[in-house]
């Protein structure tokens, strides 16, 4: 079931892979099955490796967790049964890939990250359940702590969903047009500007009068300066940083994008 998606240059031959490690081996591929992600999978453009974790658990129940040592409430994913099913997970796969696993006290996944993920062979993602998983197989295995926010999910299975989707929508061949992501927020250190489409007037709000100009440098200029003006008013950190890798100062404070 290979769907031919526009602009699409051939599978590489070893495309970029996500090798899954999880209890829940039925959440995948889930909803990277659709859209996008799922007419790249389709087509080889990535693909997906998932390791359920419950066949390396001890005892004739396949345990997988136990008690914190030192008390305390829920239960630890075991050392033992998480390192051989790493060692399952990871067979084959290039050196260079990035081993991960997804946690609230990791670091902040944002889009420079995505894109370097994307720029590797692929990635290992352990998906951790009840209170996480034990500190020695996270040191023994090397592996980079990454959230996808402060907040806590009841596992890293959706979090690991929204990691592969980032990326793989930045692989060669997926998107239609291959730079429709260089103007998306944060690619450029700003918020997308607004978008408008038909119909011209909706119930009396109509579109900016220089976005049917057809005149291609003004609107990228009406663009850009929508943009920052946005991206100051929603996220101040943002602009300010994109201020500074520009070696600018903001002279245009409180402005509003013309219409
Ligand atoms: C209930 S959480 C455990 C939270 C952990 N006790 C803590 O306070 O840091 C279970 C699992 O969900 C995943 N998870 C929860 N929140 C996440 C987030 N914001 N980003 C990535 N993974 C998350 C992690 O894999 C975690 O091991």
């Amino acid at each position: 079931m290979t769907e031919k998606m526009p602009n699409q240059p051939s599978p590489p031959s070893q495309p970029w892979m996500a090798s899954v490690l999880t209890l829940f081996p039925d959440m995948f591929p889930g909803p990277l099955a659709q859209s996008l992600a799922g007419k790249a999978l389709a087509a080889g453009l990535w693909s997906l490796k998932v390791t359920d974790i419950r066949p390396y658990g001890v005892g004739v129940h396949h345990k997988v967790d136990d008690p914190p040592f030192g008390g305390g409430p829920g239960m630890v994913m075991r050392p033992d049964v998480m390192a051989a099913a790493l060692a399952a997970a990871s067979e084959g796969l290039p050196d260079d890939t990035a081993k991960i696993y997804l946690s609230p006290r990791g670091k902040r996944l944002d889009q420079a990250l995505v894109r370097e993920l994307a720029s590797r062979s692929g990635v290992l993602l352990v998906c951790g359940r009840y209170e996480g998983v034990d500190q020695r197989v996270i040191d023994a295995a090397d592996l980079t702590e990454i959230s996808i926010g402060d907040y806590v999910l009841s596992g890293g299975e959706m979090a690991a969903q929204v990691l592969i989707d980032a990326v793989v929508r930045l692989l060669d061949g997926v998107m239609g047009n291959p730079i429709a992501h260089q103007q998306d927020s944060f690619e450029n250190g700003l918020l997308e500007h607004p978008l408008y489409t038909h119909p011209r007037d909706w119930g009396g709000k109509v579109v900016p009068e220089i976005l049917l100009s057809g005149d291609h440098g003004r609107i990228a200029k009406w663009r850009h300066e929508a943009a920052i003006a946005l991206t100051r008013e929603r996220r101040p950190d943002l602009l300010e940083k994109w201020l500074k890798s520009e070696g600018k100062e903001d002279h245009s404070k409180g402005k509003k994008p013309t219409k």
